[in-house]
């Protein structure tokens, strides 16, 4: 197995690859483009042909090629390595193929599901028990081909009527019982229809596979959504309903619509919003967020508009943001409970909801609006408490201007006063000392270590020699830069040519990684390599000289503590010597 990967990746070359997908254009020793994985104006996708790696520097993914086309098709491990063998022409063994028992159970499954849904949808449209629902469809305006496209279908009130069924086409009671269909009587004694009554909603997986299903009651029977329970096929945290079907839009329009319920996701994708999913409830997991972001990396969510909606909307927006996503949030008008009914009764207003669904600031200004009465002076001082943390966090000025002037509107005081209270809030900026390396908004900010770092690993031999004799592991406190250093160090003084593929072999993951990064990264001051070669060595120079004395300073505070400790015991020849120190290095960080 470890052979065929290997062969297979060694014959298709990664620039070829994602050129197919994304034009890459020659910028030094890697190739740059615009990346396919979230929306961007400025590339910063990289592409190694020395290391056949490629990394977002926006979006942070990354990889070989094999998760390129698991990121790019949306596959599995297994069926990128069958896609891109396809393009090797390498003959996969299917004895590297082997499937477990759980894979092989799995498999009859989702074959056993594919003919319960037929089973389902044959009552629904052929048989007199399925004329209720029939009706019921129609009366919320689901078209016939849309039940065709969900599969959707009509349980009969019958206590058996599935069980027989799929035991007469030869599936064994144990399997049906696997799949959840079915429920075990309370006496043990075989088993019961789960779903009766009721509608059916086939539940597809991102591959268009049916893993399991709701059926909605149509009368007032409780609940009323019933959902099939995990199996070996479905698992619920890592489930987005009707992905199969918006998975090519998504990517088009590089974003994705999250709704709450079925029907949500259905009628707006009936009537042609076509990139929405739904995450089955107000409970948006991180397993449904990794599995949207094979596919997008910006999310509007439209979830409904009673409060539960909204308390929801909140927390998956920052779920969302912190799994590095953009996100906005729509808002509709209280005169809807939800998408589903939005669409159908004014798809034109949903389709401007959709575009104006812009900031999350608007977001929480109607938030705000919704749970406090600013009339009230209390109140006011609770959407102020509110409000305010999340305006300081805005950092474009003009932006946090509009936003400012709104807040006063909203709770009828100055912008002066807005202003005023903003300043306990302060601005962050980031831990450390770290340079930025270019103006361009997508560009990495990395630590003066980081980048001597990069410089060496892009330098010719002996340059990088050189720099790497002044240097010292003292010079380096971050932990995985400094063993980086050393190895390169190491590595680089004994090596008669240096191959960054094998120095990659000795480093850790954690090493391995930063070196990636580094080396991906597009350094400005290489533009110019080819014309002047000094022009790198004064970068290095300047770079040298500010570690050197971040370094020396860093030594004069372990003196000047040491001083302190030899001053309290009076040990007055320890306090010559290291106030002789403490002048010697003061005068090295002047010079
Ligand atoms: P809602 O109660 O908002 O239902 O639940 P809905 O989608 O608006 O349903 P309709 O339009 O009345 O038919 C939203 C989603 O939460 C899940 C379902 O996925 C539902 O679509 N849910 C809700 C359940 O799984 N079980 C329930 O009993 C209720
Ligand atoms: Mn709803």
């Amino acid at each position: 197995m470890e052979d065929t990967i290997k062969e297979i990746k060694s014959r298709v070359d990664i620039v070829n690859l994602i050129n197919e997908y994304v034009p890459l254009t020659k910028g030094g020793k890697n190739y740059k483009g615009l990346c396919p994985f979230h929306k961007e104006n400025t590339p910063s996708f990289m592409v190694s042909p020395e290391l056949q790696i490629f990394k977002c520097f926006g979006c942070d993914k990354g990889g070989d090629s094999i998760r390129f086309v698991q990121e790019i098709e949306g596959l599995e491990f297994r069926q990128a390595l069958e896609f891109l063998a396809g393009k090797a022409g390498v003959a996969l063994k299917t004895s590297a193929f082997t499937r477990s028992p759980d894979e092989m159970k799995a498999k009859k499954i989702l074959e056993l599901n594919s003919l319960a849904a037929e089973y389902f949808q044959y009552i629904l449209k052929n048989h007199k028990f399925g004329k209720k629902a029939l009706a019921y469809l129609k009366d919320r305006d689901i078209k016939d081909a849309a039940i065709d496209i969900y599969k959707i279908g009509y349980a009969p009130n019958s206590w058996d009527g599935l069980i027989r069924f799929l035991l007469k086409r030869g599936y064994d009671i144990s399997l049906i019982a696997a799949s959840g269909l079915v429920v075990p009587k309370d006496n043990n004694k075989g088993f019961y229809d789960r779903f009766r009554g009721r509608l059916i909603i086939p539940l597809r997986n991102e591959r268009g596979e049916v893993v399991g299903f709701s059926g909605r009651s149509l009368g007032a029977s409780e609940p009323k959504y019933l959902n099939s329970p995990e199996t070996l096929v479905f698992k619920k945290e890592r489930f987005l309903y009707n992905l199969d079907l918006a998975r090519s839009e998504i990517k088009k329009k590089k974003e994705a619509i999250l709704v709450e319920g079925y029907f949500d996701a259905i009628t707006p994708f009936q009537e042609g919003f076509k990139n929405v999913v739904a995450s089955l409830g107000t409970s948006l997991t991180s397993g449904q967020l990794s599995l949207l972001k094979r596919f997008t990396d910006t999310l509007i969510i439209f979830y409904d508009t009673d409060t539960a909606g909204i308390e929801a909307s909140k927390r998956a927006l920052n779920l969302a943001q912190s799994a590095g996503m953009d996100v906005k949030v729509g808002i509709l008008s209280d005169a809807f409970k939800d998408p589903d009914e939005a669409v159908r009764k004014d798809k034109m207003y949903f389709g401007k909801a959709l575009e104006s669904a812009a900031s999350v600031y608007d977001f929480y200004f109607e938030y705000a609006k919704k749970r406090h009465n600013v009339k009230d002076a209390l109140e006011k001082k609770k959407a102020a408490d509110f409000l305010l943390p999340i305006i300081s966090e805005i950092t474009h000025t003009v932006h946090k201007a509009h936003y400012i002037k709104e807040l006063a509107d909203l709770l009828d005081v100055s912008e002066e006063t807005i202003v005023q209270s903003l300043k306990k809030y302060g601005t962050n900026f980031g831990a450390g000392r770290s340079y930025s390396l270019e103006k361009k908004v997508s560009s990495p900010k990395i630590s003066s270590q980081e980048y001597i770092l990069a410089l060496i690993l892009s330098s010719p031999k002996e340059l990088a020699q050189k720099t790497l004799y002044k240097l010292s592991s003292d010079d380096f406190t971050q932990e995985i830069a400094n063993a980086v250093f050393v190895k390169l160090k190491d590595y680089l003084l004994s090596k008669e040519r240096f191959l960054l593929r094998n120095f990659c072999l000795k480093l850790s993951p954690h090493e391995n990684e930063l070196v990636e990064k580094l080396h991906l990264m597009e350094l400005p001051v290489l533009e110019f390599l080819e014309e002047d070669e000094a022009y790198l060595e004064k970068e290095i120079k300047k770079i040298f000289d500010i570690i050197n004395k971040e370094t020396l300073r860093r030594k004069m505070r372990e003196v000047s503590y040491l001083l302190k400790q030899a001053e309290k015991r009076s040990d007055k020849r320890l306090v010559s010597e290291l106030q002789e120190e403490f002048l010697r290095l003061s005068k090295k960080v002047t010079k």
